[in-house]
């Protein structure tokens, strides 16, 4: 599986499961790619689709950039924060799908005064699962932060006193607004490209583009 010379004519896309996958369908669709099994209700971890030269991977969202760095698999999608903290080592990242859209935002609890803890020049706590991207903005902002990797639910740690601030995704806002925090801060927005193994963009091209084709032109119509 791991050697993308093995097969020229077999693909194998990472996806990983919930939105990411389901925004991803209506792409595929574009390609003529219908995926078989519903990963929602199948333990199925390879999944076929209607042609029998492609399959899926359903892996963690944080893993998509590691199975198409080494090549087993050859493309997959993966959220513009998962590609920074991977750091894009040996992917190649010809389309934002415009997917999965969200912002990665600073949000702290409702009553802590972030921008007067900032002027003090006061060391933050800061929980998150972005830890580069986190350092980045705040290095540059020439703000001492101590940072505190979670894996997940960053939402609760002002709330129990582990953080002063998190470094987090943000959508509607409503998971903040549910638990009394306030965003203070936006660092960037966020979507989801589609990220090509580099060897296998060279010597699978010919199975590859026309799908990276379908996919650049259906991202764009639903734009
Ligand atoms: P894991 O299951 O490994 O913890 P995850 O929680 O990051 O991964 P998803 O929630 O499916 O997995 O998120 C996949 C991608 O979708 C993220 O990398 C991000 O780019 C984007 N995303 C995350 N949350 C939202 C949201 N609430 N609205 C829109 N896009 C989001
Ligand atoms: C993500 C993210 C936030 C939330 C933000 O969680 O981690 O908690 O969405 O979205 P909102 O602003 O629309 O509330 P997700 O739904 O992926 O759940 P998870 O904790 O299982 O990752
Ligand atoms: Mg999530």
């Amino acid at each position: 599986m791991n050697d993308t010379t093995r097969d020229s004519s077999q693909l194998i896309l990472a996806l990983s499961k919930g939105r990411i996958f389901d925004d991803t369908l209506p792409l595929l669709a574009a390609a003529g790619i219908e995926v078989l099994e519903n990963p929602e209700t199948s333990r199925k971890l390879i999944l076929a689709t209607n042609d029998p030269g492609i399959r899926v991977l359903i892996v963690r969202a944080t893993d998509v950039p590691t199975y198409v760095q080494h090549g087993a698999a050859d493309f997959g999608v993966a959220g513009k924060d998962v590609l920074l903290e991977h750091g894009g080592e040996g992917l190649y990242q010809p389309i934002d799908l415009k997917i999965a859209c969200c912002r990665m935002s600073v949000a702290v609890n409702a009553g802590f005064d972030y921008d007067n803890a900032v002027r003090q020049g006061a060391r933050l706590r800061v929980a998150t699962k972005f830890v580069h991207t986190a350092r980045e903005h705040f290095a540059k902002k020439g703000v001492h932060v101590d940072l505190i990797k979670l894996y997940g639910s960053m939402e609760l740690a002002p709330l129990v006193g582990l953080s002063d601030a998190i470094v987090d995704v943000v959508s509607t806002g409503g998971t903040l607004r549910a638990n009394n925090l306030v965003e203070v801060e936006k660092i960037m927005e966020i979507s989801s490209r589609l990220v090509v193994n580099q060897a296998a963009l060279k010597l699978k091209r010919e199975r590859l583009q026309p799908i990276l084709d379908a996919f650049e032109r259906a991202s764009k119509q639903q734009q």
